[in-house]
Protein backbone atom coordinates (compact mmCIF):
# COMPACT_ATOMS: atom_id res chain seq x y z
CA UNK A 1 0.00 0.00 0.00
CA UNK A 2 1.41 3.53 -1.02
CA UNK A 3 0.77 6.70 0.01
CA UNK A 4 -0.62 7.70 -3.12
CA UNK A 5 -4.33 7.36 -3.82
CA UNK A 6 -6.07 5.68 -6.13
CA UNK A 7 -7.47 7.83 -8.78
CA UNK A 8 -10.63 8.41 -9.05
CA UNK A 9 -11.54 8.97 -5.70
CA UNK A 10 -12.93 12.36 -4.27
CA UNK A 11 -10.00 13.71 -1.40
CA UNK A 12 -10.65 17.04 0.53
CA UNK A 13 -8.19 19.74 0.04
CA UNK A 14 -9.50 22.27 2.28
CA UNK A 15 -12.59 24.70 3.16
CA UNK A 16 -14.78 26.88 1.25
CA UNK A 17 -14.61 29.15 3.19
CA UNK A 18 -10.75 29.43 2.35
CA UNK A 19 -11.66 29.47 -1.04
CA UNK A 20 -14.15 32.55 -0.70
CA UNK A 21 -11.83 34.60 0.61
CA UNK A 22 -9.47 34.63 -1.87
CA UNK A 23 -11.34 33.41 -4.98
CA UNK A 24 -8.77 30.13 -5.35
CA UNK A 25 -7.01 27.63 -2.72
CA UNK A 26 -3.91 26.62 -3.71
CA UNK A 27 -2.77 23.35 -1.28
CA UNK A 28 0.72 21.84 -1.52
CA UNK A 29 0.84 18.26 -0.97
CA UNK A 30 -2.56 17.34 -1.07
CA UNK A 31 -3.23 13.79 -0.54
CA UNK A 32 -3.36 13.98 -4.91
CA UNK A 33 -0.35 16.37 -4.91
CA UNK A 34 -0.26 20.14 -5.21
CA UNK A 35 -3.57 21.61 -6.00
CA UNK A 36 -4.93 25.03 -7.11
CA UNK A 37 -8.56 25.38 -7.47
CA UNK A 38 -9.84 28.48 -9.07
CA UNK A 39 -13.75 29.79 -7.98
CA UNK A 40 -15.81 30.08 -5.46
CA UNK A 41 -17.94 27.80 -3.46
CA UNK A 42 -21.07 29.35 -6.10
CA UNK A 43 -18.93 28.82 -9.10
CA UNK A 44 -20.33 26.16 -10.85
CA UNK A 45 -17.64 24.55 -12.84
CA UNK A 46 -14.41 25.22 -10.64
CA UNK A 47 -10.95 24.77 -12.53
CA UNK A 48 -8.55 23.24 -11.00
CA UNK A 49 -4.84 22.06 -12.11
CA UNK A 50 -1.63 20.97 -10.22
CA UNK A 51 -0.07 23.99 -10.23
CA UNK A 52 3.78 23.27 -11.01
CA UNK A 53 4.65 24.23 -14.31
CA UNK A 54 5.53 21.54 -16.97
CA UNK A 55 8.73 23.58 -17.93
CA UNK A 56 10.78 23.71 -15.02
CA UNK A 57 8.63 23.25 -12.26
CA UNK A 58 7.87 26.71 -10.74
CA UNK A 59 4.37 27.30 -8.96
CA UNK A 60 2.15 28.97 -11.33
CA UNK A 61 -0.19 31.83 -10.80
CA UNK A 62 -4.00 32.14 -11.55
CA UNK A 63 -4.47 35.94 -13.44
CA UNK A 64 -8.28 36.48 -12.88
CA UNK A 65 -8.41 39.12 -14.99
CA UNK A 66 -6.86 36.95 -18.33
CA UNK A 67 -8.28 34.08 -16.98
CA UNK A 68 -5.52 31.94 -17.88
CA UNK A 69 -2.34 30.21 -15.63
CA UNK A 70 1.32 32.08 -15.42
CA UNK A 71 4.55 30.74 -14.63
CA UNK A 72 6.30 33.62 -13.46
CA UNK A 73 9.87 31.99 -14.28
CA UNK A 74 9.74 31.83 -18.01
CA UNK A 75 6.15 33.34 -18.86
CA UNK A 76 4.77 30.14 -20.09
CA UNK A 77 1.02 30.60 -20.21
CA UNK A 78 -1.82 28.29 -19.57
CA UNK A 79 -5.39 28.27 -20.42
CA UNK A 80 -8.29 27.41 -17.38
CA UNK A 81 -8.08 23.95 -19.00
CA UNK A 82 -4.55 23.30 -18.64
CA UNK A 83 -3.65 23.12 -22.03
CA UNK A 84 -0.44 25.51 -23.34
CA UNK A 85 -1.20 29.13 -24.72
CA UNK A 86 2.49 30.14 -24.19
CA UNK A 87 5.37 28.56 -24.30
CA UNK A 88 8.11 27.84 -23.14
CA UNK A 89 5.96 25.17 -21.61
CA UNK A 90 4.95 22.05 -24.29
CA UNK A 91 2.78 19.89 -22.06
CA UNK A 92 -0.82 20.88 -20.59
CA UNK A 93 -0.87 21.24 -16.78
CA UNK A 94 -2.65 18.21 -14.94
CA UNK A 95 -6.34 18.94 -13.88
CA UNK A 96 -8.72 17.83 -11.52
CA UNK A 97 -12.62 17.70 -11.17
CA UNK A 98 -13.30 19.94 -8.36
CA UNK A 99 -16.69 19.93 -6.23
CA UNK A 100 -17.52 21.45 -3.04
CA UNK A 101 -19.54 19.44 -0.38
CA UNK A 102 -20.97 20.61 2.63
CA UNK A 103 -17.79 23.22 3.68
CA UNK A 104 -15.43 21.22 2.00
CA UNK A 105 -13.36 21.91 -1.01
CA UNK A 106 -12.82 17.87 -2.89
CA UNK A 107 -10.77 17.29 -6.13
CA UNK A 108 -10.25 13.93 -7.68
CA UNK A 109 -7.96 13.22 -10.89
FE1 LIG B 1 7.44 27.62 -15.86
FE2 LIG B 1 9.84 27.69 -17.00
S1 LIG B 1 9.28 26.80 -15.12
S2 LIG B 1 8.00 28.57 -17.70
Amino acid sequence: QTNTPASGEWQTVGKAKELDQKGQLLVKNSPVGNVLVVGTSQTGNLVAVDPTCTHKGCTVDWKADAKKFACPCHRAEYGSDGQVQKGPAEKPLKTYTAKIEGDSVLVKS
